[in-house]
């Protein structure tokens, strides 16, 4: 029987890729979604078409009675999941001296806790599959953000969410060991968002070591192979082309005008 995998916010973007991604290699795969259910119905129904094993489920994952309600439908349906991505965000622009408590809120619900609570819940799950099978590996893997090891300023909340969920790669490990896995990935700017404009996307997503946009199927790629080496637990792998590494003062949305500034000057 296939291993079961629940990836969250499924139907578009990267999610969509992490549910081809998984399909293809095999997996059964959840695709979860809030309010993408004319999306993420057509995902399955193309997918099993090409002959892949894909279900939906559908939750809001800043209610944790909605989380805990779909986890229990996963495990009844699938015997027991074997690993969860975190993949579905919210991300809002804010800063540190203007920032909505309650728009935080709604991010550390959906960024922070849901991610965490998903974690507990399957190694719950785990636990039952591993009293008959001491051996059976699952993992959780977070989706993160580059930004976690590049800070600025931009998106206060989202990034207080993706930093506490950074540090919490280890410590779930450390909590969850030794039922469940607990693994990282952080891209660097892979899709545009809100109000950027396809010309900023395009300058912006070379804003990196290797001066090209990143894949966003290495992302998905990543996550699978995380998901899958037993070996790997409380790493988190930064999938960026070395975005990382070029520190900025703002959000490059904000900034990509500041560095061509900078590089016609040589
Ligand atoms: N985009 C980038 O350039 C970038 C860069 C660095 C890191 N990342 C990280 O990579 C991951 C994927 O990024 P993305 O841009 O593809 O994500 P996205 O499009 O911003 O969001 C993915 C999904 O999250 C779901 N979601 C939002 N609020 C929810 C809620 N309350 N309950 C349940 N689901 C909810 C939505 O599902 P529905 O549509 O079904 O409502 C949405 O489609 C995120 O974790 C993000 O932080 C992205």
């Amino acid at each position: 029987m296939a291993d079961h995998v629940l990836i969250t916010g499924g139907a578009h973007r990267l999610g969509q890729l992490l549910v081809r991604s998984f399909a293809q290699a095999g997996w059964h795969v959840w695709c979860h979604y809030a309010r993408s259910g004319d999306a993420a119905h057509a995902l399955q129904q193309e997918l099993r078409a090409a002959g892949w094993a894909v279900d939906t489920v559908a939750a809001d994952l800043a209610h944790e009675a909605e989380v805990l309600a779909m986890m229990a439908h996963l495990a009844q349906r699938s015997g027991g999941l074997r690993a969860v991505v975190n993949n579905a965000s919210v991300f809002e622009p804010d800063t540190g001296i203007d920032f909505d408590p309650a728009l935080m809120r709604r991010q550390l619900e959906v960024n922070l806790i849901a991610p965490l609570l998903l974690g507990r819940e399957l190694a719950r799950q785990q636990a039952a599959r591993q009293a008959s099978d001491p051996s059976a590996d699952a993992c959780v893997v977070h989706l993160l953000d580059q930004k976690v090891f590049n800070l600025n300023p931009d998106y206060f909340s989202y990034t207080t969410s993706k930093l506490a969920l950074e540090r919490s790669v280890a410590l779930q490990a450390q909590a969850l060991a030794p039922v469940v896995r607990v693994c990282g990935v952080a891209p660097g700017l892979i899709y545009p968002s809100g109000p950027q404009t396809d010309d900023n996307f395009a300058r912006a997503s070379r804003v990196n070591l290797l001066r090209r946009a990143i894949d966003p199927q290495d992302v998905a790629d990543t996550c699978r192979f995380l998901a899958e080496n037993a070996g790997l637990n409380g790493v988190t792998l930064a999938v960026d082309n070395g975005q990382h590494l070029i520190p900025l003062e703002r959000d490059v949305m904000f900034a990509v005008n500041t560095v061509k500034a900078q590089a016609d000057h040589g």
